[in-house]
């Protein structure tokens, strides 16, 4: 394992102290429960990890690797680029497994399924998310031949791979998170679709089910669609596709599940067809891949990518494209400085080079700009933003596909004749839960949640915890009151406040008050121009209606989602209460 400190000289890393705190917590190295690294130590070492793969693997000479290690250290230190949290917890230590997203196959036998909960559960230990299709399981009450019996059919069996997450705890920090698909023409799809009912029930589990082409077709006609034997291939029996449309929209207006993935979808953007079908996508939903695939993400920080210029603010695409090109390096690189936890994950992962390079901040990006979320302006920054970093992370995988060789499985992919990559995937946008605390940024494409809020620390204390571009703007533009500060977290919006100017209310719209088109808007956004998917939640208002969640999914798919997944404020905890009384 990598011994080493960051060099005195270098600068200290740009983290708040509530960052630090957090990185403490989880990520930095421990000895007897005492921390023994700085977090300056832990991105030098991830730096140096990461960077000294070219001398083992492409003969670089020293000086080019000193060099390459600052620059990826002050890429992580201004907090420009961080990778998934895998990677900061394990690069240089004894797990060494860096990616946040694997998905496993599982295929229709005792031994396979068994196979799979036990290679999930290592995956679970090294700090890595799993998803699973489930389409492929017989249904229940089908025969089977070596006992006689029958069947328990993909939920009972969700179930076990639900205990089994329960039971170890992800990298000794953080559970391990599932995502479950099924296809739509599964005959156990309506038990799928209720099967987390009940908030209590298969809680490591995000569950979406997998919609074809010929199922929303259905919807449209309004006629029912065919059930397939997954064994045979064969029609088994019919549903009405609207009455299973409502089933899907009345469960997620209920709680947010299921969620829904375009399946066909999937596979356009799949980049190499000759591989396999894509079946699922990690836990969070932005990462489709191929069974027994993995892929490390890592995401650049939009809110440092604004400076002024002649008194306007302006996207800084000098260094934006600096750090793109630096980050698919990065990326690349983590490939091969990963330990898989299977030999046919390592396998799979470097036949196809898959990078997954989102960002975060958008949404402290639209503010530094002056621009709501909720505009035609918004939705352009995103195109061109997304457009931007696609075009420059595709010319350094060609760079690198000069240099270290395409992707192993170039050949028949869509790519073949048309450009040498050295990734088969480059971008992703990922949910940055951690990571984008880690840089104090908004999270994702996201907007923001609230304008301020009032946190209880752990003596008691109410703190008043005010977003800081809000504070600023305050103070530059000559509201600020510490009176108006606790009225706001108290609210958690400035929507109609007197005190607040318009245009600053509008800048600071909320999740929750922002209309979900809009939302959808600039997810298909983002989509266009990411490879995988895009991690999103489409906020709707708590009297939001079946009808207005219904139109949502109908829009993201006229709009090219790859999925999407809603939630009603308020639902989840509603459910709670009610479940509470009855019992
Ligand atoms: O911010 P961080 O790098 O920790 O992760 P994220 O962007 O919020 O999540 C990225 C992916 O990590 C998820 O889609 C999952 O595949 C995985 N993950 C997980 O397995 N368990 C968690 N508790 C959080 C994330």
């Amino acid at each position: 394992s990598f011994e080493g400190q960051a060099p005195k000289t270098w600068p200290k890393a740009n983290l708040t102290p509530n960052a630090r705190v957090v990185l403490a917590k989880r990520y930095l190295k421990q000895e007897d429960g005492q921390v023994i690294e700085t977090a300056e130590d832990m991105i030098y070492r991830v730096a140096s990890v990461v960077a000294q793969i070219e001398e083992e693997n492409y003969g670089k000479g020293k000086k080019e690797i000193q060099a390459l290690i600052k620059d990826f250290y002050n890429m992580m230190a201004n907090l420009e680029f961080m990778p998934n949290s895998p990677t900061l917890m394990n690069a240089g230590r004894d797990l060494g497994q860096l990616s946040a997203c694997f998905v496993l196959p599982i295929e229709d036998s005792m031994e396979e399924i068994f196979d799979a909960i036990k290679n999930a559960a290592i995956i679970h230990k090294s700090g890595g998310g799993t998803g699973f299709s489930f389409s492929r399981l017989r249904p229940k009450n089908s025969m089977v031949r070596s006992t006689g019996g029958v069947a328990s059919g993909p939920i009972s069996f969700m179930k076990v791979f639900n205990s089994a997450t329960e039971a170890v705890k992800q990298g000794g920090t953080r559970r391990g998170a599932n995502m479950g698909i099924l296809r739509v023409d599964h005959p156990d799809i309506i038990d799928f679709i209720q099967c987390k009912e009940d908030n209590k029930e298969i809680t490591n589990f995000n569950i979406s089910v997998g919609i074809t082409e010929e199922f929303m077709l259905a919807v449209r006609e309004e006629r029912s669609y065919d059930l397939i034997d997954p064994h045979t291939g064969s029609a088994v029996g019919q549903l009405s596709a609207p009455e299973i449309f409502n089933i899907i929209v009345d469960h997620a207006w209920k709680n947010g599940e299921p969620g829904i993935v375009f399946l066909d979808r999937l596979n356009q953007g799949n980049p190499t067809p000759l591989l396999g079908k894509i079946e699922a996508t990690n836990p969070c939903g932005e990462q489709p891949l191929l069974p027994n695939e993995a892929c490390n993400l890592g995401s650049i920080n939009l809110k440092l990518m604004v400076i002024e210029k002649e008194g306007k603010m302006v996207i800084n695409w000098e260094r934006l494209s600096q750090v793109t090109r630096l980050s698919v390096r990065f990326l690349d690189n983590v490939i091969d400085a990963n330990q898989y936890p299977l030999p046919i994950i390592d396998k799979m992962v470097k036949g196809n080079r898959k990078i997954g390079l989102g960002v975060m901040g958008f949404a402290d990006m639209l503010i530094l700009l002056q621009t709501s979320y909720s505009t035609e302006e918004a939705v352009e920054y995103a195109e061109k933003v997304m457009k931007f970093i696609q075009t420059e992370a595709r010319i350094e995988s060609q760079r690198l596909a000069e240099e270290r060789g395409t992707f192993p499985n170039y050949e028949g992919s869509i790519y073949d004749g048309v450009m040498k990559l050295r990734n088969a995937t480059l971008t992703t946008i990922a949910p940055t839960g951690t990571i984008s605390m880690i840089c104090a940024a908004s999270s994702g494409v996201e907007p923001l949640f609230a304008v301020a809020y009032t946190k209880t620390v752990m003596d008691g204390t109410a703190l008043v915890e005010v977003n800081p571009l809000f504070e600023s703007f305050a103070k530059e533009f000559g509201f600020y009151s510490q009176d108006l500060m606790e009225k706001i977290a108290n609210l958690g919006t400035v929507l109609g406040l007197a005190e607040v100017p318009n245009w600053v209310q509008e800048v600071f719209t909320t999740a929750q008050e922002i209309a979900p088109e809009w939302h959808i808007r600039i997810q298909a956004a983002f989509q266009k121009y990411t490879d995988n998917a895009v991690s999103k939640t489409i906020n709707f208002a708590n009297s939001a209606t079946r009808e207005e969640i219904a139109e949502a999914y109908r829009l993201a798919d006229e709009l090219n989602c790859k999925g999407l997944t809603v939630y009603r404020d308020g639902s989840r905890e509603e459910q709670v209460l009610s479940t509470g009384t009855a019992t």
